[in-house]
């Protein structure tokens, strides 16, 4: 039987030993390298974080696995029993060229069910968190639910590119407030739980960038699913939105209709 509340604190105290790994690798020099194209970076760092999770399970939670993004992915294809959604560094292109402005990012489900989540922002000090049924809260202050703003009145996150790509998406782009590309989808769904934003859509992510973010979100009374409205299964690359439910409404509306 697991206990939520001491996974809870345990995998918080390990975040944010991972941010305080990943700050100190900053003073010296990281090892880059590129995987599948040479926009596609990742780094010693982003290895070693993973690997420091992987580690600690092993020896903490022996029957619990872990899917991350550097190795252990293939491994996982069920969500059957406890799994640890690992994102060691989400924003690895923002972690090289700009030292700001990506996140550990962790989501921990039971059963398929997202029980616990985490999003690190390393370099602003700030972490998001959630256990399930329990709210979700930046650096211990709860979060209100999320308002039901007008899109008139709503900043939305969308990598550029997703825009060119799909025309469907002029209108939100004419008729919101602002657009924002920040790169790094796991702070873009922490920042929708927090009311910075509206809503945040992807045409392409896979489980560890949205498995933390997921749990934050639906805490708060966000809804996530994919571009056809459809619950995400955390084991495949899919479409994403993270949204309030006006906004998600409004997206289902225009883009299918
Ligand atoms: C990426 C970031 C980025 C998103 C990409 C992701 P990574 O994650 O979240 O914002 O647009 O689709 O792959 O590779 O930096 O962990
Ligand atoms: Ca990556
Ligand atoms: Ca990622
Ligand atoms: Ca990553």
């Amino acid at each position: 039987m697991n206990d939520w509340n001491e996974i809870y604190n345990t995998s918080k105290e390990w975040i944010l030993e991972a941010g305080d790994y990943i700050r100190e690798k900053m003073k010296s020099s990281i090892n880059v390298s590129s995987k599948a194209n040479q926009n596609d970076l990742v780094t010693d760092v982003d290895k070693a974080v993973e690997e420091f999770f992987i580690e600690k399970l092993k020896d903490k939670y022996p029957t619990h696995r872990l899917m991350g993004e550097e190795g252990s992915a293939e491994l996982i294809s069920n969500l059957n029993g406890t799994v640890w959604i690992l994102d060691p560094i989400d924003g690895t292109v923002n972690f090289v060229h700009q030292e700001c402005f990506f996140a550990v990012s962790l989501g921990i489900y039971h059963e398929g069910v997202g029980m616990v989540g985490f999003i690190y922002d390393v370099m602003k000090d700030e972490l998001f968190t959630a256990l399930k049924g329990h709210g979700a809260y930046v650096n211990g202050k709860k979060l209100d639910t999320v308002s039901n703003v007008s899109l008139q009145e709503s900043i939305l996150s969308v990598n550029v590119g997703w825009i060119l790509e799909d025309r469907r998406l002029e209108y939100f782009v004419k008729e919101a407030r602002g657009f924002r590309s920040y790169g790094s989808a796991a702070l873009e769904i922490a920042y929708v739980a927090a009311g910075r934003l509206e809503a945040y859509i992807s045409f392409a992510l896979h489980p560890w960038d949205i498995a933390g973010g997921a749990v934050i979100l639906k805490e708060v009374g966000g809804i996530v699913s994919n571009y056809e409205g459809r619950e995400l299964t955390y084991l495949n690359k899919d479409t994403f939105i993270a949204a309030n439910p006006a906004i998600h409404e409004l997206l289902m509306d225009k883009l299918h209709n």
